[in-house]
């Protein structure tokens, strides 16, 4: 029985950092940022926008879109994140009570890097399989924070996804025989109580890259499909260059060329449009290339697709997904355009207050936090530990 994402929705802040004002202010050509990481704009999340937040509007837009049955049916809620605000409740499980889902659910978190949304998404075929009738809400929710002045900030960034997982899904087939490689490595890490990553950042570039070819190799083996296969791949992108690398590595523009595959190279392009103004955001950012892809690229139903899937630490997983007929019928790019072009472009001092700001609020009430998000379920205070958000 075809198993996969029925609704994909997203979550973005409404604040965002131009990466030539970064640039400018760094003393760093602005070229660096646009054509040698691949970034235009930046999102920045406010105290008041935090990873449940965002989380909660993603699934918010999936209920929305979903069928009353399927939401009726849901057994599952899986939320993979590398931003946990609680060291033991789930994040799922807060996400649950803001939407009021169905109290018969299974709700917990996952976490391994920018992996665990895929993690999460895998989880749910399986659980659909192996629970016929029964649906799961899968989410990947982040902040991706390196700090002020680091090699890592201009690849910062900040959104969710959320994703509707069925039977007979309308929107993407996602074949459960994907292939994953898993190797120790410290390329990116944040030790407990530390609030932003430790990252080994060229490093983590050739882990990403020798893992994407190491997969690739061995998908090709065990599925007997190669570059020619596919229809498009779509790759985590901590920023936009990062997959270009990764795909030259079995197939160079030049080689493409020379064998008609250039839509692997176009598709690609079109599979970035909305990271190249979003950045990074962890487990949500290899579902924000494929939105992009399925909202901006000329795909038919019956097309294949590749999800490459990397969490630094390391793993890495191949997933295909086959596109259902009347996909586009399930989305709607105008309101995602419309949403980016309608946020705030903050000048780089208000963007180092926002970063400087302490992300675990103490007291009732931070509804005087600098530049709060006016959307809904945003963080207006934390008692004794306890969140409070304020409801749409
Ligand atoms: P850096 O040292 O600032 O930059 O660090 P660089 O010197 O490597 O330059 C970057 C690119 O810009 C280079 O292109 C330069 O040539 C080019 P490349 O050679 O790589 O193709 N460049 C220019 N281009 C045009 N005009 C110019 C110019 N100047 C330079 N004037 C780095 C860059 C990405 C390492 C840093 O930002 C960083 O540490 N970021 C965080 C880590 C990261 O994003 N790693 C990615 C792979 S790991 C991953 O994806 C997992 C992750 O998402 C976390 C998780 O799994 O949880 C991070």
């Amino acid at each position: 029985m075809p198993i996969g994402i029925d609704a994909l929705e997203i979550a973005i802040p409404d604040l965002y950092l131009d990466m030539t004002d970064l640039a400018v202010a760094r003393g760093v050509d602005p070229a660096k940022f646009h054509i040698g990481l691949g970034q235009d704009q930046m999102a920045v999340s406010p105290a008041s926008t935090d990873v449940v937040t965002l989380a909660a509007r993603a699934a918010a837009a999936v209920v929305e879109r979903a069928d009353e049955a399927d939401i009726a049916a849901l057994g599952l809620v899986v939320l993979g994140s590398e931003s946990a605000v609680d060291a033991s409740k789930a994040m799922a499980v807060m996400v649950h009570g803001l939407l009021g889902l169905p109290e018969g659910v299974r709700a917990y978190d996952i976490r391994e890097a920018c992996y665990a949304g895929t993690a999460g998404l895998l989880t749910a075929v399986d659980y659909v399989a192996a629970h016929p009738g029964r649906t799961a809400l899968v989410i990947a929710s982040d902040l991706a924070r390196y700090g002020l002045g680091t090699a890592g900030e201009p690849t910062q960034g900040a959104g969710a996804v959320a994703m509707l997982v069925r039977q007979d899904p309308r929107l993407l087939i996602i074949d459960p025989a994907s292939t994953a490689r898993t190797e120790d490595v410290y390329d990116f890490w944040r030790p407990e109580g530390e609030s932003v990553p430790r990252v080994d950042g060229h490093l983590s570039n050739r882990c990403y890259t020798a893992m994407f070819a190491r997969v690739f190799a061995a998908h090709r083996e065990a599925s007997g499909l190669d570059v020619e296969d596919y229809a498009a791949l779509c790759f985590h992108l901590p920023y936009t260059k990062m997959g270009r690398k990764a795909l030259a590595g079995v197939l160079t523009p030049e080689e493409a060329e020379a064998r008609g595959l250039d839509h692997l190279h176009r598709r690609y392009d079109e599979s970035l449009i909305y990271s190249r103004r979003v950045g990074n955001c962890y487990t949500a950012s290899l579902f924000l290339g494929l939105l992009s892809l399925l909202d901006h690229s000329d795909l038919r139903p019956g097309d294949r697709l590749g999800l490459f899937s990397y969490g630094s630490g390391a793993v890495g997983e191949l997933v295909t997904a086959t596109v259902v007929e009347g996909f586009d019928s399930r989305r709607d790019p105008a309101a995602t355009m419309t949403a980016l072009d309608a946020r705030r472009r903050l000048s780089v001092k208000e963007y180092e207050a926002v970063l400087t700001e302490s992300l675990e609020p103490v007291g009732a009430d931070i509804s005087s936090t600098l530049l709060p998000d006016g959307g809904p379920y945003a963080l207006i205070g934390m008692v004794d530990g306890v969140r409070r958000y304020r409801m749409p």
